[in-house]
C-alpha cells in the first residue's frame, strides 16, 4: 500500500475523532456523520479511491477503510448515547421538586357575615317549625303597598322612600310583600319566614344603606294571638343574641297589623342601666310586628273570623350591628377583608 493513502487515512481518522469530541448536540452529530460517513463523505471518498490502487494493495486498503469506518460508527453511537443521557439529566434537574420546601397553604374563602347571619336566623326559625318563602325584588304597587293596606296617598307611603322603575314597578321596600304572595297560594295554617334584599332611596350613611336585608315572618292559623308572637320573638332573639333578654313590646303603628308593636330588648351593652348605645333608655328597638290586619287577610281570601295571624319584620344588618358591635352599616358592603375576617 502506498504511503500517501495510509497516511491520509490516519489523518482522517484523527480529525474525525477530534471533531466528534467537539460535537455537542444532536444536530452537530448529524453534520459530522454526513461529513465523514455520508454518501459523499470523506471516508466514502477513500473507499472509492481504492479502485485506483494497484491490485495487490487493494485488499489491505479495503480492510483498513472498513476498520476505520467501524470505529467511527461505534464512536458516533457512543457519543449519541452520552449526549442523550446529558440531555435527560438536564431535564430531570429542571423538573426536580424539592419536597422538603414548606407548603404554600390554601387560602380558604368564607361566607359573608350577612350570609352567615341569614343562615343562623333561618336555622333558629327552622327549629321552631317555620318554612322558608321568597318573592321577587322587583315588585308592583299592589304587593308592596295596596295589599298591605297602604293605599295611594296613605302617609305610610312617604316613610318608604321608594325606587320606582322607569318601565313601571318598583324595588320592594320591605319583605312584607312575600306575606301577600305566600297567602295567595297557601291556605292556613302555616308559619314562614321570608329573608331577602330590600331597597330604599336613602343616602348611604353609618346607619342607612339603599340596599339592605330584612327577614319577614308570618304565622296564620286558628287562635293565633299576641302571646304566640311574643314567645316566638323571645325564643328567636335569645337564640340570635345568645343570651337571656328582657323583651318589651311598645305600641306602634303599621297599616298591615292591628294591633302593632315595636319590640325592644334590654340594652346589650349596659344591661338596662342606660348608656350611649341605648341613649340612656336601657332598651334598644330591634323589630316591628303585630297581628295581621283582618283587612289584609280578608282581601287575600282568608276568613278573619276563623283564622288570625301575627307578622314581624326585622333588619338583618341592624341585628348584626347590635350583636357584634359593628359601628357602620357600610362595612357590610365595602368588603374590606380585614372587617369580614373580624366577624368570622
Ligand atoms: N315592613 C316593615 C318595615 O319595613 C316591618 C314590619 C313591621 C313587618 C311589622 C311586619 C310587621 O310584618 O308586622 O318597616
Amino acid at each position: 500500500m502506498s504511503e500517501p493513502f495510509a497516511m491520509r487515512l490516519e489523518r482522517l481518522a484523527r480529525e474525525a475523532f477530534d471533531e466528534l469530541a467537539a460535537a455537542c448536540d444532536l444536530a452537530a452529530l448529524e453534520a459530522w456523520r454526513v461529513r465523514f460517513l455520508g454518501k459523499s463523505g470523506r471516508l466514502t471518498e477513500e473507499l472509492k479511491r481504492i479502485g485506483t490502487l494497484g491490485p495487490e494493495e487493494r485488499p489491505l486498503a479495503g480492510a483498513e477503510v472498513n476498520q476505520i469506518k467501524g470505529r467511527l460508527e461505534a464512536a458516533l453511537g457512543a457519543r449519541r448515547e452520552s449526549l442523550a443521557a446529558a440531555a435527560r439529566e438536564t431535564q430531570l434537574a429542571a423538573e426536580a421538586v424539592d419536597v422538603t420546601l414548606p407548603g404554600r397553604g390554601r387560602g380558604l374563602g368564607g361566607l359573608h357575615p350577612l350570609t352567615q347571619a341569614l343562615r343562623r336566623i333561618e336555622d333558629i326559625f327552622a327549629a321552631m317549625g317555620f318554612d322558608w318563602a321568597e318573592g321577587p325584588e322587583v315588585e308592583d304597587e299592589f304587593h308592596n303597598f295596596e295589599a298591605l293596606n297602604i293605599p295611594a296617598h296613605h302617609p305610610a307611603r312617604a316613610m318608604h322612600d321608594t325606587f320606582y322603575l322607569a318601565e313601571g314597578g318598583l324595588l320592594r321596600t320591605h319583605t312584607s310583600t312575600v306575606q301577600i304572595r305566600f297567602m295567595r297560594h297557601h291556605a292556613p295554617p302555616f308559619r314562614i319566614i321570608a329573608p331577602g334584599r330590600v331597597y330604599r332611596a336613602d343616602a348611604l350613611d353609618p346607619t342607612h344603606s339603599p340596599v339592605f336585608h330584612q327577614v319577614e315572618g308570618l304565622v296564620v292559623g286558628e287562635g293565633i294571638h299576641m302571646g304566640h308572637l311574643k314567645a316566638t320573638l323571645k325564643r328567636f332573639l335569645e337564640g340570635f343574641f345568645e343570651q337571656a333578654l328582657s323583651l318589651r313590646l311598645r305600641p306602634s303603628y303599621f297599616p298591615f297589623t292591628e294591633p302593632s308593636a315595636e319590640v325592644d330588648i334590654g340594652c346589650l351593652l349596659c344591661g338596662g342601666k342606660g348608656c350611649r348605645v341605648c341613649k340612656g333608655t336601657g332598651y334598644i328597638e330591634v323589630l316591628g310586628c303585630g297581628l295581621v290586619h283582618p283587612e289584609v287577610l280578608a282581601r287575600i281570601g282568608i276568613d278573619p273570623e276563623r283564622d288570625s295571624g301575627f307578622a314581624f319584620g326585622m333588619g338583618v344588618e341592624r341585628l348584626l350591628m347590635l350583636k357584634d358591635g359593628v359601628p357602620d352599616v357600610r362595612l357590610f358592603y365595602e368588603n374590606d377583608l380585614r372587617f369580614l375576617r373580624s366577624l368570622r
